[in-house]
């Protein structure tokens, strides 16, 4: 297996340590437990039948401890106030992460992820539900059975976290892209076994973007689904003398500009091969109030049919996210589209975005002037409800 490590989506994460001394043992998975049990050997076998063998992965043992784990856990320890959401002024969080250790440990990633630490964070933000995501599991680059294994493990390990609190969790699938098979296979398992909300997808897969014509069976696929697709930046890559190298050509974090540069760079690709256009029955959430994309529109698809179409789309087919700090003044040029405040959705980036960062963004939105209060207390909630609201939800306990 290709070693190539994929750098890191994070901020500047500094870890609260005291969550984690003081975290009971009881509230972190035991690194002596041996998955020898029901619920793993379940998830191996139903792996198998579609082709997955996870068996053969290093990484699959700490999966499968954290993925029972969470199977039995009880989040009654937790007191009321965590458990249940804020009475007034809540919020969908349609851009959270999830970040296992084991996931972390593959892609050398520090961010710590913890149950408690979340509920906080959704408790001092009045957040009502988080739906997670880990839209990346190109890990080891090529090795198309590790991406496939990943993906289902990432998959399994968010529909058993999202049962621990199934009115307050949700999760959009991970899929193996660029193994098109394989995400169609994988997002079928995780929409209707897993009940996943719905798909997340990354600006880039292996370095081929989303207009791509290899991913049009897929997109095909999620348009007889009627999905909805959240698109996720991730690094650049680049394919040098037959091996991947990541492409930031700058000293600083890709975080800060080439992620909107990815953003832009996938939703031109899908705009131009007409893939937003032609699957009608798709929508797509796109992060950061829709990174450099709106900024690139006037530029990279000239006036004409195609143009119209996808105007078309963007303006009922799309919805941005507020993640990170957006609405300074990156609101105004994506207004400035003829896109409705009423496709504006929330989402706070926990726990790559530390907390503390997201009094900033809830007051940039508070303080913005391209919305009255009514719209932007429907950046909260209200759209997403309308988004969601018609989708068959998750059985709920
Ligand atoms: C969880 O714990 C609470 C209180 O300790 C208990 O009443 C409840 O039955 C438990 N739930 C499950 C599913 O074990
Ligand atoms: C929650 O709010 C408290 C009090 O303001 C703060 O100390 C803590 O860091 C916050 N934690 C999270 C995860 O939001
Ligand atoms: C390409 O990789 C091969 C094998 O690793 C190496 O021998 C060769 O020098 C490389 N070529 C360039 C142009 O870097
Ligand atoms: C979209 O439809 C147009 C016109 O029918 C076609 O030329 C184009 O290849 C299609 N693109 C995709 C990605 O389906």
């Amino acid at each position: 297996m290709r070693r190539v490590w994929v750098l890191l989506p994070i901020l500047v994460r500094v870890v609260s340590s005291q969550y984690f001394t003081q975290l009971p043992l009881s509230e972190s998975p035991g690194s002596d437990f041996i998955p020898d049990d029901p619920v793993a050997k379940a998830i191996v076998s139903r792996a198998l039948k579609d082709g997955i063998v996870l068996s053969e992965f290093a990484f699959t043992g700490p999966a499968l401890r954290e993925i029972v784990f969470w199977s039995r856990f009880n989040a009654s320890q937790f007191p009321r106030s965590l458990l249940e959401p804020a009475k007034k002024s809540t919020a969908i969080d349609v851009h959270a992460h999830y970040a296992p250790r084991w996931y972390g440990d593959i892609r050398q990633d520090p961010t710590e992820w913890t149950l408690r630490d979340h509920l906080v964070h959704m408790r001092n933000h009045s957040i009502t539900e988080s739906v997670f995501s880990v839209p990346n599991p190109n890990i080891f680059l090529g090795d198309e059975k590790a991406t496939r294994a990943i993906a289902r493990l990432l998959n399994e390990n968010m529909a058993v976290l999202v049962q621990v609190l199934p009115r307050r969790f949700n999760f959009f699938a991970t899929t193996p892209l660029p193994h098109v098979h394989g995400s169609i296979t994988e997002a079928r398992y995780a929409l209707e076994s897993l009940g996943a909300l719905d798909v997340a997808l990354s600006s880039n897969h292996e370095g081929l973007y989303l207009g791509d014509t290899l991913f049009t069976p897929f997109f095909s696929a999620m348009d007889n689904s009627r999905a909805i697709i959240f698109v996720h930046p991730t690094e650049a890559s680049l394919v040098v003398n037959h091996t991947f190298v990541k492409a930031n050509p700058t000293i600083h974090s890709p975080v800060l500009a080439e992620f909107y540069f990815e953003t832009a760079r996938t939703f031109l690709d899908l705009a131009i091969s007409q893939t937003l256009a032609n699957f009608t029955n798709l929508d797509f959430i796109i992060s950061h109030l829709g990174g450099s994309f709106p900024s690139i529109i006037d530029r990279g698809i000239p006036p004409g049919p195609v143009l119209d179409e996808v105007m078309v789309a963007l303006r009922t087919r799309c919805w941005w996210d507020s993640a990170g700090l957006t609405y300074g003044h990156q609101l105004g040029g994506l207004l400035a589209y003829n896109i409705s405040p009423s496709y504006l959705l929330c989402g706070s980036d926990h726990p790559y975005v530390p907390s503390a960062l997201v009094p900033a963004a809830s007051e940039a939105i508070a303080a913005s002037p391209f919305l009255n209060e009514q719209e932007k207390l429907q950046v909260r909630a209200g759209n997403a409800q309308r988004l969601f609201g018609g989708r068959k939800r998750r059985e709920t306990v």
